[in-house]
């Protein structure tokens, strides 16, 4: 994502980031020169369309497209994708997608790739990686998908950038990428039964959340009765009741994500079911 960013971007331009998102968009885009303007989603994290319209503007280069999200577990719909590809297309503006949680999907969602929309095939900076999808989250190796008119400079920041990825992780996840469909089914199968297992004990707990349709994360709001705002509560979840989960205001630059926090549930059962019992120690 940062070789396309530099690629793409100029001093000044303005990216287009939905709120709330994952952390490295906001330095990606500073790292690249580049000004984010971030669009919150509504509480329900549909789309909302004068926010979204209002942010665009002449200096508009790029809009980060993250679906399935962290740290919400929004997916965008067609509906949404048609109205982003409208923009993008009146405004000449490139989406860059961040897809690495695209096979992790609930109750039967769809993943769009906005580079799939033939309005947006040559406007389109499609990017994923293996992390997610293979669980190796450490070997941070992705993939950036574009045309020739994009890839050009991409490659050249790439190559100054990381020369490239070390190739007997590569040899790897040419392998991953022949599983079978049982692998994703299963992978679908594995993170539903977390999912469900950590949402169930974040309403006991008093937290109010939603299940995410996709991605392995609830992001719960911080019950009222604590007092708490985001980094107090932290301290207070690993000192007192055992269980660490991120601040909100890491995916947040509105004051909102003061009151969330997200939690993952890519752990092991025994891990989560243990969660669940000291989460239960929560006075709200
Ligand atoms: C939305 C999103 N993009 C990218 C990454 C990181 O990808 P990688 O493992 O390829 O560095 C993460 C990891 O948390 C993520 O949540």
């Amino acid at each position: 994502m940062m070789a396309s960013m530099l690629a793409l971007i100029n001093e000044g331009d303005e990216v287009v980031v939905f709120e709330p998102f994952y952390e490295n968009y906001g330095p990606d885009s500073a790292v690249s020169g580049a000004v984010p303007r971030f669009v919150p989603l509504n509480d329900d994290n549909s789309i909302d369309e004068e926010a979204l319209v209002s942010a665009f503007n002449k200096k508009t280069r790029a809009l980060i497209l993250n679906t399935p999200n962290n740290p919400c577990g929004k997916v965008f719909t067609a509906n949404e994708l048609k109205l982003i590809t409208e923009l993008c297309v009146d405004h000449d503006i490139i989406a860059v997608t961040d897809e690495i949680y695209e096979y992790i999907l609930y109750d039967n969602k769809k993943h769009i790739s906005i580079g799939s929309l033939d309005e947006m095939k040559d406007r389109t900076i499609t990017i994923s990686g293996f992390s997610k999808t293979y669980s190796v989250t450490g070997w941070r190796i992705g993939y950036a998908l574009a045309g020739k008119n994009l890839t050009s400079a991409i490659r050249k920041v790439h190559d100054f950038l990381t020369v490239g990825a070390p190739a007997p992780l590569q040899h790897a996840c040419v392998t991953a990428l022949g599983f079978p469909d049982s692998y994703y089914e299963e992978l679908v199968r594995m993170y539903d039964g977390k999912r469900k297992l950590l949402y169930k004990a974040l309403i006991k707990a008093g937290f109010k959340c939603r299940l995410p349709e996709g991605a392995y994360y609830i992001l719960a709001d911080i019950p009222e009765g604590t007092g708490m705002d985001d980094m107090a509560f932290a301290k207070y979840m690993v000192g007192e009741i055992g269980v660490a989960a991120v601040p909100g205001s890491s995916f947040y630059k509105s004051e909102a994500g003061k009151h969330k926090f997200r939690f993952t549930f890519s752990k092991k059962d025994e891990t989560l079911m243990e969660a669940a019992l000291r989460l239960e120690k929560l006075e709200v």
